[in-house]
């Protein structure tokens, strides 16, 4: 099949509109073949709906995209070989067992049995899921059918493959080893574009990364150019005499060129951190100026920092509170 064009994805003006909603608001988008895109953005931001359209699996209602050169629309039984879908929920069948299940996709996409049983006890074993691998899924937890949906969609390695928030749900471990079997899909050759709610996540895997609201790509680039426009990171001090805080405010204004947030707090105060080798000069002159501190600590910008920079709103905390709540993995 031919992949032999520089981009994986290139999208323009996709649009896709559900009644009065316009979910996906005229998205541009292009993947450089054998990187990592990420795609991030809160609940409704339209991650899932433009994914769709990029696997063939919605119809723009406007705009044009293609898959390493082959048209999403007029081409689409081409761009379906191209491509591995992971839906954001499960797909498998309830009452087979996880190896059970992962040999039938195999099969199913042309390997022979031998083969098959090779590939799922690797997939098994790199998801963690060797131990529950004969047990029927009825019996999984939350996050280990999220596991074995995600190794289903990685039997037949493609060279373009869309992971629909492949960690949502995921305890802390089982991310990062997401995270190596993502790094590992683009060593062999494959080309990622992954959504996620997570700048962490982004930030660890994607090489450029579009930041999508209300339909809408909000800002581009690479993690360093996103964390850049909301700051490194900000520093939080306590002083140990509120009646500093003036003094402390000027001596930060002088020192790190910022303006520091006073917290209502008494002798809390938060600086934009853009240049951490200057906070050395910093502490310097407080102890020159004989301002002491009770406490300090370096925060990154948040998910939640980043959103509200860019788009003027946080991620909405009721859905990620319902999201947390998927975590919960039941040891059967
Ligand atoms: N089949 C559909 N019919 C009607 N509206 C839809 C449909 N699919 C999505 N929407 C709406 O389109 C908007 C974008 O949804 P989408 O699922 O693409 O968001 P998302 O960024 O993937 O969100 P999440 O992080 O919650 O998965 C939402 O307002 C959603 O309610
Ligand atoms: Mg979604």
């Amino acid at each position: 099949m031919a992949t032999n064009s520089d981009w994986a994805v290139e999208a323009h003006g996709l649009v896709k509109v559900f009644g009065e909603n316009r979910a996906v608001d005229g998205v541009d988008l292009s993947v450089r073949a054998g990187t990592v895109y990420g795609v991030l953005g809160p609940n409704g931001a339209g991650k899932s709906t433009t994914i769709s359209m990029l696997a063939t699996l919605l119809r723009p209602d406007a705009g044009s995209a293609t898959i390493f050169g082959h048209d999403v629309q007029r081409e689409a039984q081409i761009v379906r070989q191209l491509i591995g879908v992971t839906a954001q929920f499960a797909s498998v069948d309830e009452k087979l067992s996880a190896t059970e299940n992962l040999i039938i996709f195999s099969r199913l996409l042309g390997l022979s049995r031998s083969q098959a049983r090779r590939k799922s006890a690797a997939l098994l074993d790199e998801f963690g899921l060797t131990e529950a691998a004969t047990r029927p899924l009825a019996k999984f937890s939350g996050g280990m059918r999220r596991r074995l949906d995600l190794a289903a969609s990685l039997i037949a390695q493609p060279p373009l493959i869309f992971l629909d928030e492949p960690t949502t749900g995921l305890d802390p471990r089982t991310r990062s080893q997401m995270w190596d079997t993502i790094r590992r899909l683009v060593n062999e050759g494959s080309t990622v574009l992954l959504t996620t709610q997570y700048l962490e996540e982004a930030d660890q895997l994607a090489d450029r990364i579009a930041v999508i609201d209300t339909g809408r790509v909000v800002a581009e680039g690479t993690a360093e150019e996103l964390k850049a426009s909301v700051g490194e990171s900000s520093l939080q001090l306590r002083l140990a005499d509120g009646g500093d805080v003036d003094e402390a405010r000027r001596v930060i204004r002088e020192t790190l060129g910022v303006d520091a947030v006073i917290s209502p707090e008494a002798g809390r105060i938060t600086a934009p951190m853009a240049d951490p080798d200057r906070v050395t000069d910093l502490f310097i002159r407080f102890r020159e100026t004989g301002i002491r501190l009770s406490e300090m600590s370096v925060q990154k910008p948040t998910l939640d920092e980043v959103f509200l920079t860019l788009t003027g709103h946080g991620v909405d905390s009721d859905s990620v509170a319902a999201e947390t709540i998927q975590k919960e993995e039941v040891h059967a």
